[in-house]
Order: C-alpha cells, then structure tokens, then sequence
C-alpha cells in the first residue's frame, strides 16, 4: 500500500509499504477515506520534535471504513465508518478511567511513565505507525474508534480526529467562562478551532494573535478581534484592547515552532533576544534540522509565545498551553507566572473523551468545522502539500488528503475549490463561505 513515511528530518516521501495486519485480538485494520497533514506532523519533518525512526509511517488523522477486526473487539464491524482519534487509550486504566486518555497507562509499549502513546510519531510515543496511509493498525480499537453518524462528512470527521478536540481541550485548560476575554497566540487550524471553542465555552471576546493575514482574515470571520505581530506590537495592542488590563485567559496554539516578528515595532524587543532563542532552538533541535532554505525551517523563537502568554494574561488568569513542545523544551518565564498567580493548564489532548460530543455537535448542526477546511488535496499529492503547509503559503491553512478510492466523486471537489479561489485554497478560504464564528457554530443565538 501507498503511505506517507518519514526517512529523516527535511525527507518524507511516499512510499509503497507493507499492508499491517492484525496483531493483538483489540486492533481493527482501517481504510483510510480521509487523512490530513497537522502542524505536529511539522515539528517532526523540521526536527524541531526529535526522536522519529527512519521508515514510520506518519500522520495521527484519519476517517475510514473498518475492514477487519480482531477476536477482541466486540463493538465494531467491517464496514463501520470511524473517525480515528490521534492518541491511543486503553479505557481500562485508571488514568483513561478518568477521562486522561492521553496518559493511558497502558497503550504506551514502552510503559506507563513513557508518555502519550499515539499514531505516526517518535520512537517514545510508540513508535506506531500512522494515518496518512491506505490502511492503519488501529489498537485498542474497541475503545478508540468512534463511529460516524451519517450525516456527518469525511470532510468535517476528518477536523473531529486530532485538531477540533484539541481546541476544544485548550480552552478548557484556558479555563475559559462566560465572560471572558480570551488571547489566542496561532492562527493556524488547531488556533481557529481555540476560537471557536473559546466562543463556545462562553468567550465574550476572543483576540487573535499571527503573523499570517490569511489566517489572521479566518480568525475574524470566525469573530475574533485580531493582532499582526508584525504590525503591531502584540502586547501593546493586547492592553490596548482590554482597557489595561490584559486578557484574563490565553490560549497558545502556536508550540515549539513559534516566530519572531520580522518587521514592524515588536521586532527590535524580539531580536534582542535572539542569542537566547537560538539557544533554544538548538537545544530543541539538537543541531539536527535539516532545512532547504525556508522549507523545513524551525521557527526561530520556541519560547517567544510563552513570554508573551504570561507577560499579557491579567493577574490571576489562566493559560492553556496544546502547542507541542518537545521534552528538550525547557525555557519558561517562571517568576513572571508565578509573580502574577497564573494558572498555566497544559498538555495533549484527551482525544477520545472529546470527539463524542463534538461529532454530536456537528451531526447536530450547531457547528460546521469545515469552515477551518482550507484545501482538500489527492493523498498522492501529499509530499506537495506538506510543503506548501510548511511554508504557511496563503490558503494552505487546513490540508486534507483524500484516498486515491474516494476520488471518484471528490477529485472534482477538489479540482473546484481549487479553481474556484485561483488555486490558493479552498472555498472554507473565501469569506462569503463563513462570514462570522455564528455561521461556522450554526443556530447559536
Ligand atoms: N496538544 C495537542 O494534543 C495537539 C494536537 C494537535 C496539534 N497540536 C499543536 O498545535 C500547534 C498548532 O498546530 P497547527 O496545525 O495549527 O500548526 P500551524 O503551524 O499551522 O500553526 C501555527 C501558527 O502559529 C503562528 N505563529 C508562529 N509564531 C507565532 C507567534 N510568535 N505568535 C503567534 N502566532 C505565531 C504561525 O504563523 C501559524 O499560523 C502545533 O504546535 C501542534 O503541534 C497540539
Ligand atoms: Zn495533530
Ligand atoms: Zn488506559
């Protein structure tokens, strides 16, 4: 079968690999109908995440047809269509018990203290392999899988997997309540969907930090109010704002990969500070990255969002942090949060104790998550499109591959969306599709 395998930092192809099987009775064999390219996947390719064998299949989204089940797994059937969630539980420990299925005990073969099991990543997390693949090993699937209602699309599942839960969950960790205002640092689609989310748990107001503008227009159709780092400075405009006072949550969706301003009045307190940035990043890094001019390139400043974060949330606010930050990540302004009385809230995300709720809030149409769904691309196109992701090349916000079988009636989607915005991304992209965050949560008041 085709998949997506990494080779080494700065070297993904797609490759023709062998078909996984069974292993264990809890596994399910799936089809993959839909994948989807993250910005985690980024930190990898970039060696910014380090720890990746050579010749893992990558990716940990994915929506597909169950095609075998082992002896073990009683709940699902071939045929069955499923969202697939990113990280693997259990259900029996006393951690997935608990709702913290990102820290099952036991789904992590190299034992409990060994961290977040989950698909297509580091040797630590498993290795297993992942999702941007014709078919996947899905284990404990009796308790991962999460079947489809009909009336939710591959297109909007596909959001449901790893990045719509994880903002969900960061908004959580950001301890957002009615009323609140809510920073949110990354416009990228796991930031979008902290919006959303923040909106949904009750935000009055959400501002909106990156230094993209297509993604900054995404975030205001989504109803944020937004900041240009490169534009502005960030935590003038954060006071500016708010009266004074700061937000009284953040949310970073922004992780290890984060960017210093290059230009306009934020860049000079920045590059003061580039010694010590470029300390992180080899440390992060460990001397490792490959780039090939821009593509592959580690963002340049890994702890510039937490500096902010914690120098811009009110006194006693909360920050939620869901952008990924490798174990060798170890800057964080301490007595400033602790001087403040912050709560700082982190993690990975509990995916399978979130993606319920949110398929029902699709099926039942309050929310239409395709409205982050920028660009729809043929899995064979897949190595393109992680570059152009890579480069955050305008419209490339949230990519989604289709299976080569699933083409027959999608390939002509595709081909329109495409054609539709001159090849820049796909109609999610066009402000007509989603005016406001009131039409991508459709039927709230
Ligand atoms: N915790 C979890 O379980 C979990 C799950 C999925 C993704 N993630 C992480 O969430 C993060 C975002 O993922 P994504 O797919 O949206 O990636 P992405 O790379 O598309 O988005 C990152 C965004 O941050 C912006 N950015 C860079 N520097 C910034 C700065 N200084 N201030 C504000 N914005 C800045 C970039 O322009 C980009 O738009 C990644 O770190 C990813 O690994 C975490
Ligand atoms: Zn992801
Ligand atoms: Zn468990």
């Amino acid at each position: 079968m085709k998949a997506v395998v990494f080779h080494g930092i700065g070297d993904i192809r797609i490759d023709d690999v062998a078909e996984p099987k069974i292993k264990d009775p809890h596994d399910a064999i799936v089809r993959l109908t839909s994948s989807a390219i993250c910005g985690t996947d980024l930190h990898f390719v970039r060696g910014t995440f380090p720890g990746m064998l050579p010749g893992t299949v990558l990716g940990h989204e994915g929506v597909g047809i169950v095609e075998e089940v082992g002896k073990g797994v009683r709940n699902l059937r071939p045929g069955d269509r499923v969202v697939i969630p990113s990280t693997i539980a259990c259900g029996s420990c006393s951690y997935c018990r608990s709702g913290y299925t990102a820290q099952c005990d036991t789904a992590n073969p190299h034992g409990n203290t060994a961290g977040t099991a989950f698909f297509g990543g580091p040797e630590p997390s498993g290795p297993f392999d992942g999702l941007q693949a014709e078919y996947a090993r899905v284990p404990f699937a009796n308790v991962g899988l999460v079947k489809l209602p009909h009336e939710v699309t591959d297109d909007q599942a596909i959001l449901l997997s790893d990045i719509y839960p994880t903002a969900w969950f960061g908004a959580l960790l950001a301890e957002v309540k009615p009323g609140d205002t809510v920073a949110v640092f990354g416009c990228g689609p796991v930031g979008l969907f902290a919006v959303l989310s923040a909106f949904q748990q009750g935000a009055i107001r959400v501002i909106a930090v990156d230094g993209h503008e297509d993604r900054l227009e995404k975030a205001r159709q989504l109803g944020a109010e937004t900041v240009n780092f490169n534009k502005e400075d960030p935590l003038e405009a954060m006071l500016e704002l708010t009266g004074g006072i700061g937000p009284n949550r953040a949310i970073d969706a922004v992780g290890v990969d984060a960017e210093r301003p290059k230009e306009g009045p934020a860049k000079a307190k920045a590059d003061q500070m580039a010694e010590q940035f470029q300390q992180e990043v080899q440390a992060v890094t460990q001397g490792q990255a490959q780039p090939q001019g821009q593509q592959w390139k580690p963002g340049d400043a890994p702890s510039i969002v937490a500096q902010w974060a914690v120098q811009t949330i009110a006194k006693a606010g909360t920050l939620g942090i869901i952008g990924v930050y490798p174990p060798t990540a170890t800057s964080f302004p301490l007595g400033q949060a602790m001087n403040k009385n912050l709560t700082i809230n982190m993690g990975n995300c509990n995916h399978r104790t979130y993606i319920p709720e949110l398929v029902d809030k699709v099926r039942g149409g309050h929310v239409d998550p395709t409205a982050v769904l920028s660009t729809i691309e043929r899995f064979t196109d897949a190595i393109e499109a992680y570059k152009q992701f890579d480069l955050r090349k305008p419209g490339w916000i949230k990519v989604e591959l289709k299976a080569e079988s699933a083409n027959a009636n999608l390939s002509q989607a595709a081909g329109a969306l495409r054609a539709a915005d001159g090849g820049q991304g796909g109609a999610a992209a066009q402000p007509s599709a989603q005016p406001d965050h009131a039409s991508a949560e459709q039927g709230k008041a």
